[in-house]
This record gives C-alpha cells, sequence and structure tokens, in this order.
C-alpha cells in the first residue's frame, strides 16, 4: 500500500537492516542480509523453511543477537558492544523502545492461558509502558471489537477457535501502539476457513497503512497485501521486488522453482 508522501520527521524507515550475519554456534544463518520497511509500507518475506525467515523477523527487534551488520529503529542505529560472538546491544533503555515499538505476533499466537482475552490485549501496555489502566482498556475493547471478537473480552485463550486466538494475538500487538507489526507465518497454524478470518483483519491493516513485516507461506496473501516481497535463500536476499514483478515474473531459477513448488501444494 503507498504511503503519504513521507515528511521529513517520518522519511525514516521504522526498521532498516544492513548487511546482517547470524550465526547459531558453525551454523550461519543470515549471511548478510539487508532489508527495509519504510513507514506505511508492507513487507513480506518468503523462502522455504530454514531459509532464515523467523530468524531475520527475530534479530529486527532484538530477540535474536546477531554479530555483524546494523539495525536501525527510524534512523536510529541500534548500538552494541563486543564484537562478533560476543555482540550484544549496549543500551536496555534502546533495546525496550525497539521491542514495545515493534510488535510480533506468532504461529502459535502465545496468549497466556492464565488471563481472560481482554487481560492479554491490556498486560503490556499496563505493566510495561505503565500506561492508565482505564485508558488502556477501553482501547483494548475497540480492538477486540475491530479485530470481530468484542464479545470474547471475558472469555480464556482456551474458550476460543484458533482464529479468534490469533485475532486476540493482533489485538494484543495493536494495543502497544506499535511503530511496526512484524508477523511469524499468522495463519500456519489454522485451518484454511479460519486463515480467512485472520487474512481480513491484516488486509484491514495493510488498507490503514500499518507498517508491517509479514512472514507468512501464503502467496496469495504476499500478494495482495505487500508493497515490497523479500525472498530469502539459504540465509541470503535472493530475490526482491514488487508482488506482481516477483509473483509474475521471477527473475532466478531459485525462485521460479520455490514458486511452484508452493503453488502446487
Ligand atoms: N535457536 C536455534 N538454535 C540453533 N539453530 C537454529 C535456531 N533457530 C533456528 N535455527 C536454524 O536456523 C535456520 C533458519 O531457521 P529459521 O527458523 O529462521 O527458518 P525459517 O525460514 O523461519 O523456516 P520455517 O519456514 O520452517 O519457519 C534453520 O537451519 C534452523 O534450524
Ligand atoms: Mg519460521
Amino acid at each position: 500500500m503507498m504511503n503519504q508522501t513521507p515528511t521529513p520527521q517520518n522519511a525514516a524507515p521504522v526498521i532498516a537492516i544492513n548487511g546482517l550475519h547470524k550465526s547459531y554456534g558453525q551454523l550461519e544463518v543470515l549471511k548478510g542480509v539487508s532489508m527495509t520497511a519504510p513507514r506505511g509500507h508492507v513487507i513480506s518475506l518468503i523462502g522455504s523453511s530454514g531459509s532464515g525467515k523467523s530468524t531475520l523477523l527475530r534479530c529486527c527487534n532484538l530477540l535474536e543477537n546477531s554479530q555483524a551488520g546494523e539495525i536501525l529503529f527510524e534512523g536510529e542505529p541500534v548500538r552494541w558492544k563486543g564484537q562478533g560472538q560476543n555482540r550484544q546491544p549496549a543500551d536496555g533503555a534502546q533495546v525496550t523502545r525497539m521491542r514495545t515499538n515493534l510488535s510480533m505476533v506468532f504461529q502459535q499466537f502465545n496468549l497466556w492461558a492464565h488471563m481472560t482475552i481482554l487481560q492479554n490485549v491490556m498486560e503490556a501496555p499496563v505493566t510495561v509502558l505503565g500506561e492508565d489502566r482505564a485508558a488502556v482498556e477501553a482501547r483494548a475493547r475497540d480492538l477486540l471489537a475491530k479485530v470481530g471478537i468484542g464479545d470474547k473480552a471475558d472469555a480464556w485463550p482456551a474458550q476460543l477457535s484458533g482464529g479468534q486466538q490469533q485475532r486476540a494475538a493482533i489485538a494484543r500487538a495493536l494495543c502497544m501502539q506499535p511503530k511496526a507489526l512484524l508477523f511469524d507465518e499468522p495463519t500456519s497454524a489454522l485451518d484454511p476457513e479460519l486463515q480467512q478470518e485472520v487474512v481480513r483483519v491484516i488486509k484491514d491493516l495493510a488498507g490503514e497503512h500499518r507498517t508491517m513485516i509479514l512472514v507468512t507461506h501464503d502467496m496469495r496473501l504476499a500478494a495482495d497485501v505487500s508493497d515490497h516481497v523479500v525472498f530469502l535463500h539459504q540465509g541470503v536476499v535472493c530475490e526482491e521486488g514488487p508482488p506482481d514483478r516477483l509473483f509474475g515474473n521471477p527473475q532466478t531459477d531459485r525462485l521460479r522453482q520455490f514458486l511452484s513448488a508452493t503453488m502446487a501444494t
């Protein structure tokens, strides 16, 4: 989705990754990856299992360490201490600011089982951001209504379908009023008919020009909502571009193979 003309204050991308390297021990998972999420844009990350999509997403909000390369949040580079395997973020306040502004939605929803849906949505804004409880509750109820489960506020997660739980998880992420939403295969754990209700919410968010990075195996969703698609293969960006070109006219054999394998299933 195209954004309005950027003003000088918001010209910096919400997230920019430059030449990121990430290893787990001897296994090099990201081999110099660069990716940019401009404000108001939806970036989809596609690629086969093990290509490093989740790792890249988790590096974006510093849930994972990386060994080299830059991560910038709204133009502000993450400050590091140490080098290589010992590198880690130097500034705890910066880490908290980034994490609270880059809300993650996981494949398995990760709702707190011992809290009601409303409590799940309210938890982080109240405890992490220290916001006023009444204000957060009003926002949380609005968000639950927005994702179509306003009547489930007092239910427990186990009482909801997978599609409803995932919509609750999206409301929870939105309640933080983040600068970007990071989705890691938000529909993969759901039956096809439940996927559609989550897809509808993601499309609505894209229509509102929310900044999003979306890891997905759903090529139709990626084609429908993305401004830009990044195809990761074995830890490198193999091909990237607007969805009509990537899906309509792939340039590399790797991407052609991936698309024909994915479309066949
Ligand atoms: N905590 C970890 N420790 C060691 N290796 C890991 C860890 N997490 C991921 N890996 C490895 O890193 C590589 C990339 O994993 P990642 O989860 O990023 O892939 P992915 O593209 O998200 O795959 P999928 O589509 O299956 O979710 C894989 O080889 C995986 O086994
Ligand atoms: Mg993954």
